[in-house]
């Protein structure tokens, strides 16, 4: 594979290649991820969740940001790499969006940036893209302002609420996003909206037909617990493995049977070492 690019993207949409993507937040999930083939790394605010064990993503700093993106960059080759932007480094206005947008890029050394919003972030994707940083949009089910959401839940599934998101798609699409998230709507408004706009949406719990998919890897691989929503699968169980390996490791220590001879590292003056007792 070479490097990923916007570009890529869209040649796949247009192809019908579905478009793959998991978060990593370190060096050694990026190597994996990259290794696996998946076309896009999201450096995700859930990181809030997933390994500061905060309970939202909206307190999450753009320094914070900045920590995670650098080792991610590090440990990926092809996969392009999305620097989330945190809750409240955008929405002020479109200077302050490129100014973080820049930092993202710059210090952190990402592809591209995120951020959520329908048509009141426009002015601010516009913006970064004329500073010349590509953008993702994410549409539907905003974590970043869940209290004005009113909780977890499904977006867009009144008619009414179903048209503004796809107003809200055509809106960032003329704004210059080069792409698309769509969280947790119903399967029938996802496909509506990758079929009338022209750039890729890739989805999370928002159906089949996105032109690709989204997962947040601790969630994929079974290492966050606190909950599950209906849209993720688990596709291994890495937190019964871990906890499997460190209760032997600890059982093994206290009975003496680690670390045996073959982990062990022999002097030639055994004997001399025993005249010192
Ligand atoms: O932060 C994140 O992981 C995300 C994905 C759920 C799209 O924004
Ligand atoms: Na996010």
């Amino acid at each position: 594979m070479a490097k990923v690019t916007i570009q890529m993207l869209q040649s796949m949409k247009e192809k019908g290649e579905k478009i793959t993507m998991t978060t990593a937040y370190d060096y050694s999930t990026a190597y994996f991820v990259d290794k696996a083939g998946i076309e896009v790394i999201l450096v995700g605010d859930s990181l809030a969740m997933t390994v500061l064990g905060l309970d939202s993503t909206v307190s999450v700093t753009m320094e914070q940001m900045i920590h995670h993106i650098k080792p991610v960059v590090r440990g990926a080759h092809d996969a392009m790499i999305v620097g989330d932007m945190p809750f409240g480094s955008y929405n002020q206005s479109p200077e302050q969006a490129v100014y973080n947008a820049t930092r993202l890029m710059k210090e952190g050394g990402c592809d591209v940036v995120k951020l959520e919003g329908g048509k009141e972030v426009a002015d601010k994707v516009k913006a970064i893209v004329d500073g010349g940083i590509p953008v993702m949009g994410h549409i539907g089910l905003t974590p970043q302002t869940i209290s004005k959401l009113g909780g977890f839940k499904v977006q867009g599934k009144t008619v009414d609420s179903a048209k503004s998101l796809l107003e809200d798609a055509l809106v960032l699409q003329e704004a210059g996003a080069f792409s698309l998230v769509i969280e947790c709507v119903p399967e029938e408004l996802g496909k509506l909206i990758t079929e009338k706009v022209k750039i890729p949406t890739i989805g999370i719990g928002a159906g089949k037909y996105c032109d690709g998919q989204v997962l947040v890897f601790h969630d994929m691989v079974g290492l966050f617990e606190k909950f599950l929503p209906k849209f993720v699968k688990r596709y291994a169980n890495l937190g019964e493995e871990v906890l499997k390996a460190l209760q032997e490791f600890k059982n093994e220590v206290k009975e003496g049977k680690f670390p045996s001879d073959e982990f062990v590292f022999k002097g030639v003056y055994e004997e001399e070492l025993k005249r010192l007792y």
